[in-house]
């Protein structure tokens, strides 16, 4: 019952997509924190090699980086075949990578379509389909593997901008989370999802101009979520504090979605 036992994720191994910054790197920093070894993706090379070394240097701990893109076949058989090559087995994959797209309904193009469902949808499933065969060489039934899909609170709201594809991609992130976690849970995987609401990024921050003042005003807690507030959820999840929660999704959002008032009349 101590807090060292029940949420120790010491010596575990991690995948996170879309380490290399904003709520990705988040996760990270509070995996390598507790000493899990990380290995990290993102597309831009440099940036990514240089965040894997930056955060191991400041835990003192293994953050690997392999770069490619993760929303073709072939970027998802090269990624797992590089993790594959180093590990027998995985503890953690946090599928996070995500795209966003606006534009006018009556312009909307396939373009931004296809891009955002290429990554938030597809390249879940299919990094899901890979890392199984990993993350099962750990997994047993007191200590199971943890898969953490990120989705959006604009999966479970009506997003106020014209982000079509976006927010019909998370609430399929959410949907599918539920369906691989009654799939997977009998082979003590268990997949749950997070539903962020502002979290600084740079997905959010181009909104914005990278100014939160406003987001942080209209906010219930009136301020935008931190790396804690992320890291904690993440660490929650995949600790033994975390093993009785199954395709869950769990918002983290400063209470956005609970305490909206729809009440308009
Ligand atoms: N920040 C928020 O307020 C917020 C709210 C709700 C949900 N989310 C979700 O949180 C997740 C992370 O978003 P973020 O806000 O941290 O965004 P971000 O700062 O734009 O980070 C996105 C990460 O994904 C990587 N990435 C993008 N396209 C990729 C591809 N095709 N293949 C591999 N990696 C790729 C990026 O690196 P490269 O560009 O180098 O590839 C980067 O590391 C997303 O799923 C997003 O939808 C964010």
């Amino acid at each position: 019952m101590k807090i060292n036992d029940l949420f120790n994720v010491e010596n575990k191994v991690a995948v996170v997509t879309g380490g290399s910054r904003g709520i990705g790197e988040m996760i990270t920093a509070g995996f390598l924190a507790n000493g899990v070894k990380v290995y990290i993706s993102a597309r831009k090379a440099p940036a990514l090699i240089e965040k894997a070394n930056e955060l191991s240097e400041k835990y003192e701990a293994e953050c690997i980086a392999i770069p490619c893109d993760l929303s073709t076949s072939e970027g998802i058989d090269e990624f797992y075949n590089s993790v594959e090559k180093n590990e027998s087995g995985i503890d953690f994959l946090i599928n996070n990578a995500g795209a966003a797209w606006g534009e006018p309904l009556e312009s909307f193009s396939e373009k931004g379509w296809d891009k955002v469902m290429d990554l938030n949808v597809k390249s879940i499933f299919f990094l899901t389909q890979k890392f199984k065969n990993l993350l099962s060489q750990k997994a047993t039934e007191s200590d199971p593997s943890r898969i953490i899909n990120i989705g959006s609170i604009d999966g479970l709201n009506v997003p106020s901008m014209e982000t079509y594809s976006y927010g019909a991609s998370k609430a399929a992130v959410h949907h599918l989370t539920r369906v691989l976690a009654a799939k997977l849970v009998n082979e003590n995987i268990l997949v749950n999802a997070i539903a962020p609401g502002p979290y600084p990024s740079n997905m959010l921050g181009s909104a914005v101009n990278h100014d939160y003042t406003e987001i942080a005003k209209r906010n219930p807690r009136k301020r935008v979520g931190t790396p804690e507030d992320m890291a904690g959820l993440a660490i929650f999840l995949c600790s033994r504090a975390g093993a009785y929660t199954v395709g869950e999704t769990i918002t983290s959002d400063g209470g956005i979605v609970k305490t909206a008032n729809h009440n308009l009349s």
